[in-house]
């Protein structure tokens, strides 16, 4: 069983949210389907649909004068299974740090949800061995952690740019963490689609997908593709 998360990051609003899912009709899917929306619209997605839900983030207290701030306590409250922590856009815009990631996880885990931690180089260009060294600096502190997580491998050059490491690098990305520990599951993400899905679903254990998620026929495509693999 594959597991298929879509990261809807800051997209869409209550109509459109509802004419999805009057459209997103996955047939004969066996996959765990997960959906990320924005924190304001995480119940009106459990009250309407069967997937389960992952928030994109979170904060690391339970509760207190934090303004603006969702904790993982509230999110549990509200249904929600996973949790997306460290995720590219995190790091970069938020100046999310290591140790702030961290902290999230350990609060996550203290709520019987799931982490997703992602990781992955920040250049395209990079040698075989800086890459493995930047990814190692980002997983290291996890350590303890990871086998209670999701690990979700995004080259930051490859999210949203429509460009994608080829299967080869993904797989050695993928021994590479497994020789450090074994996830619950280990997925691709940065410009997947239905073209490029079984590749990497075929190396990995899912795929966490952004703008291919955005369009519930799109997103259904890839459900289904994702399929074809077992069945070969
Ligand atoms: P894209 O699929 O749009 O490249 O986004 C990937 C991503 O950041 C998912 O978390």
């Amino acid at each position: 069983m594959k597991l298929i998360i879509a990261n809807w990051k800051m997209n869409k609003l209550e109509a459109e949210i509802k004419e999805y899912f009057s459209a997103f009709k996955p047939r004969n899917c066996n996959s765990e389907i997960v959906f990320c929306p924005p924190f304001t619209y995480l119940y009106l997605l459990s009250q309407l649909t069967p997937y389960k839900l992952g928030a994109q983030n979170c904060f690391y207290e339970d509760s207190g004068a934090f303004t603006g701030e969702i904790s993982p306590k509230m999110l549990k409250d509200l249904g929600v299974s996973y949790v997306i922590v460290g995720h590219s856009e995190r790091r970069n815009l938020f100046k999310e740090s290591n140790s702030v990631i961290k902290r999230k996880v350990l609060k996550v885990l203290e709520h019987d949800m799931i982490p997703i931690i992602c990781f992955g180089e920040s250049v395209r260009t990079v040698t075989r061995e800086n890459r493995l060294k930047e990814i190692r600096a980002q997983v290291r502190g996890f350590k303890s952690l990871i086998k209670r997580s999701v690990l979700a491998y995004e080259p930051v050059w490859a999210i949203g740019s429509g460009i994608s490491p080829t299967q080869d690098d993904v797989l050695e990305v993928t021994r590479y963490i497994l020789e450090i520990e074994k996830p619950l599951a280990l997925v691709y993400g940065g410009s997947v689609s239905e073209n490029n899905c079984k590749e990497f679903a075929e190396v990995t254990d899912g795929l966490l997908v952004g703008g291919a998620s955005l369009n519930p026929l799109n997103f259904q495509r890839i459900c289904e593709k994702i399929e074809e693999i077992r069945a070969v």
